[in-house]
């Protein structure tokens, strides 16, 4: 039984790698944020708007430990905070997992959230291209302690989705 967990930034391409992967493995995909809205039958947005971010953190913890202790070999799509909250960082490897901080560049990462709809993005919705840059800049430097936690760091600069999903299961 194995797990493959896929962490990074906002805007990394998690929800793209492992739409590969699981095409590539044949395995269950979950995406975390997506789970969480099911489980708790209401979007991030509202989550967010009406019980705030902590409230958030907590159903995250709990959707993490749930999908962990599930049976069957997954791929399994993290929320961009996700390892950075709740001891969740200490669960990124063992009993199978093997994990993949996708490392792209702050530069690259605010050419493409820039472009992207954050609506359903609510650290990040509201914040000009000016603003986007510092913001991302200042928020990596704090969560990569927990990013680093990843059994393996991919690089994904230059690379395309196909290329970052080879990698990964060259080493998964
Ligand atoms: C968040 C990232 C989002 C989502 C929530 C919080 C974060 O996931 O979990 O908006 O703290 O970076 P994506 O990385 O899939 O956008």
């Amino acid at each position: 039984m194995a797990k493959i967990i896929l962490t990074g930034y906002m805007g990394s391409g998690k929800t793209l790698v492992s739409e590969i992967l699981q095409h590539k493995t044949g395995w269950k995909l979950i995406d975390l944020d997506r789970y969480i809205e099911q489980r708790n039958d209401a979007s991030l947005q509202q989550i967010f708007s009406e019980k705030g971010e902590v409230y958030f953190r907590k159903l995250e913890h709990e959707a993490f430990l749930e999908v962990l202790n599930s049976s069957g070999d997954l791929i399994l799509s993290l929320g961009g905070g996700t390892p950075c909250y709740a001891g969740n960082h200490l669960l990124l490897n063992g009993d199978g997992r093997k994990s993949f901080f996708l490392q792209t560049s702050v530069g690259e990462l605010a050419a493409r959230l820039s472009k992207a709809d954050n609506s359903a993005r609510p650290l990040i919705k509201d914040k000009s291209i000016e603003e986007l840059t510092e913001f991302i800049a200042k928020h990596l430097f704090d969560r990569n302690f927990y990013y680093r936690h990843a059994t393996h760091t991919i690089t994904t600069d230059g690379k395309s989705a196909e290329e970052i999903a080879g990698e990964i299961l060259r080493l998964a």
